[in-house]
C-alpha cells in the first residue's frame, strides 16, 4: 500500500535519499552508538473511535497509550528487558538507537496538550481509503514537528494489518504511523501475540527509513550491512540459530529473526542493529530533521 513509491518524483527522491544515507552511515561507521546525544521525538496519538467512552473499545485508555510510549523508550534505547544475552551470536550487533519519544505537550496552535487527540469518526472499523483519504488529512499535526500515530480498528482492505507506516518522502497529509487498536501498547484493549507494543516499534522503524530485513524479495537487501541475510519474512517465534547457512549466503548464526524489522511475534523480537541505528539517525539528520527542532515537547532537544 505505497502507491507513491511508483511515482517518478518519489523515485528520484528515494535515490537521492539512499545516496545521502549511505554516505552518512559510512561517516558514522558501524561502531556502537556512543550514547552521547539523544534524539527526542514529540508524538501525537490520534485515537480514532466510534463514540465509545474513554477507556472502552477503540477509545483506548491513557494507560494503554502510556504503555506504548514506555515500550518505545525502551526499544529504541536498548533498555528492553528481553534484549539478547552475550551468549547469542547476534548480541554484538544489538544497539541503542539513541531515540526517545514524548507525548507532545505543546500543540500546533501553541496551546498545551496531552498529546492525545480523540476523534469519533462514527465507524467501528476503518480501511485504507478511510484512513489515508479522510482520517489522516483531517487530523494530522505538522509532520515536520510531530510523529503522528493514529490508532484505530482496521477493517475492509486493511483488515489483516497490524499497522502501516510511511517512509520519508510521503505526502504531507499522509505522513506517519497507523497501528491497530489491539496491537498498541501492552495494557488495556490488546491481544496476544501482538500485545508487547512491537508493532509501533516496527512501524516507526519504517518511518525512520528502515526496510524489512529480508528486503521484501527473496534474499533481498535492506541496505544495511549488519543485519544478517534473510530469505523471507519469519513468523511466529523461532529459536536461535534459525535457518543457518541459508541460501542468501548467511552463516552459522542464521537469520536475525529477532530483529524488530522482521515479522515474528512481539515477545520474540528484541533488537535493532548499529547499522539500523545509523540509518535511522541519517533520516533524523536528513528528511526527518524537522523533528529535532520541534518544540512539541517544550524546548527542543537536538544534537
Ligand atoms: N506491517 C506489519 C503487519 O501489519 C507489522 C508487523 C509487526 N510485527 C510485530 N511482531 N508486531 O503485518
Ligand atoms: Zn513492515
Amino acid at each position: 500500500h505505497q502507491h507513491y513509491l511508483q511515482n517518478p518524483s518519489y523515485k528520484d527522491f528515494h535515490e537521492q535519499l539512499e545516496a545521502y544515507t549511505a554516505s552518512y552511515v559510512q561517516q558514522q561507521g558501524a561502531a556502537k552508538r556512543t550514547r552521547a546525544t539523544l534524539y527526542k521525538i514529540p508524538v501525537v496519538v490520534h485515537v480514532i473511535h466510534n463514540g465509545e467512552s474513554v477507556g472502552s473499545g477503540a477509545n483506548i485508555s491513557v494507560a494503554q497509550i502510556n504503555s506504548q510510549i514506555a515500550v518505545l523508550n525502551k526499544d529504541f534505547r536498548l533498555l528492553n528487558t528481553d534484549s539478547l544475552l552475550p551468549s547469542n551470536g547476534f548480541w554484538p550487533y544489538t544497539d541503542d538507537c539513541e531515540i526517545e519519544f514524548c507525548l507532545a505537550t505543546l500543540a500546533p496552535n501553541g496551546l498545551s496538550t496531552s498529546g492525545i487527540d480523540r476523534f469519533n469518526y462514527g465507524q467501528s472499523t476503518y480501511d485504507y481509503a478511510d484512513i489515508d483519504g479522510i482520517i489522516k488529512p483531517n487530523t494530522i499535526w505538522d509532520r515536520n514537528k510531530y510523529l503522528n500515530i493514529w490508532v484505530c480498528k482496521f477493517g475492509g482492505s486493511a483488515s489483516t494489518l497490524l499497522g502501516f507506516a510511511t517512509p520519508p518522502g510521503a505526502p504531507v497529509d499522509e505522513d506517519g504511523v497507523v497501528i491497530g487498536t489491539t496491537n498498541f501498547g501492552t495494557t488495556g484493549n490488546v491481544a496476544s501475540p501482538y500485545n508487547k507494543g512491537r508493532t509501533a516499534t516496527h512501524e516507526i522503524g519504517h518511518f525512520f527509513n528502515l526496510r524489512h530485513i529480508w528486503g521484501d524479495t527473496f534474499c533481498g537487501t535492506d541496505f544495511i550491512a549488519d543485519t544478517a541475510p534473510a530469505e523471507e519474512a519469519n513468523y511466529g517465534c523461532k529459536s536461535y540459530p534459525y535457518n543457518a547457512n541459508n541460501s542468501c549466503g548467511g552463516d552459522a548464526k542464521g537469520e536475525m529473526y529477532m530483529n524488530y524489522m522482521d515479522y515474528v511475534d512481539d515477545n520474540c523480537i528484541n533488537m535493532f542493529t548499529s547499522g539500523q541505528a545509523a540509518r535511522m539517525q541519517a533520516a533524523l539528520n536528513g528528511p526527518r530533521s524537522g523533528l529535532l527542532t520541534s518544540n512539541g515537547c517544550g524546548s527542543p532537544h537536538s544534537i
